[in-house]
């Protein structure tokens, strides 16, 4: 008997659950405010390079709001994603203070709001936080034609992230 035919194999599926909300006026009143905030943020986005501003907003559970955009540099990846920005000055402010939530929204380069979720590497970042704190971080996600993405912590999107009890 071959070793292969001894092996066995498991395929395993994970799914993924989400709010669609239809719209922003539909939202709770936390995270209306909170996507509004990230919003305004986009303004302030230095994106001279790809010409899209990405703003974020992160609620701590103060009530504190710290807002970031992608900030971007001739040295490629020496920029940084507005998610990362948000939330890395967020803990740098109130370092001890449990991160609630965070929205994200991006503005083209016709200034129209789109859709953005966050990269790979901002959701590892997020997942951090998740477990600093021990409290799930709600993902609030403009997307297509002004509805809203809801995803209730970090594991529903980065379901395998690498974490502290691996090292
Ligand atoms: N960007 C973010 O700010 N957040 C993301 O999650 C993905 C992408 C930025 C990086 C770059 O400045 C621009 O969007 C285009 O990729």
């Amino acid at each position: 008997m071959s070793n292969k035919t001894n092996l066995i194999v498991m395929i395993k599926k994970i799914t993924i659950e989400y709010k669609l909300i239809a719209s922003i006026d539909l939202l709770e009143e936390e995270d209306k405010n909170l996507l509004h905030k990230a919003m305004e943020a986009t303004n302030n986005a230095y994106s001279p390079y790809s010409k899209f501003n990405v703003g974020c907003a992160v609620l701590q559970a103060d009530g504190n709001i710290t807002t970031g955009t992608n900030q971007e540099n001739i040295a490629y990846p020496s920029g940084l994603c507005a998610e990362r920005v948000a939330i890395f000055s967020a803990s740098s402010l109130r370092p001890n203070v449990p991160i609630k939530s965070i929205a994200i929204v991006a503005k083209n380069r016709h200034k129209r709001f789109c859709e953005a979720m966050p990269c790979g590497a901002c959701l590892q970042v997020l997942s951090e936080y998740e477990q600093k704190f021990k409290q799930k971080i709600k993902i609030v996600a403009y997307s297509n034609n002004g509805t809203v993405l809801i995803f209730d912590g970090v594991n529903k999107l980065l379901p395998f992230a690498f974490a502290s009890e691996f090292v």
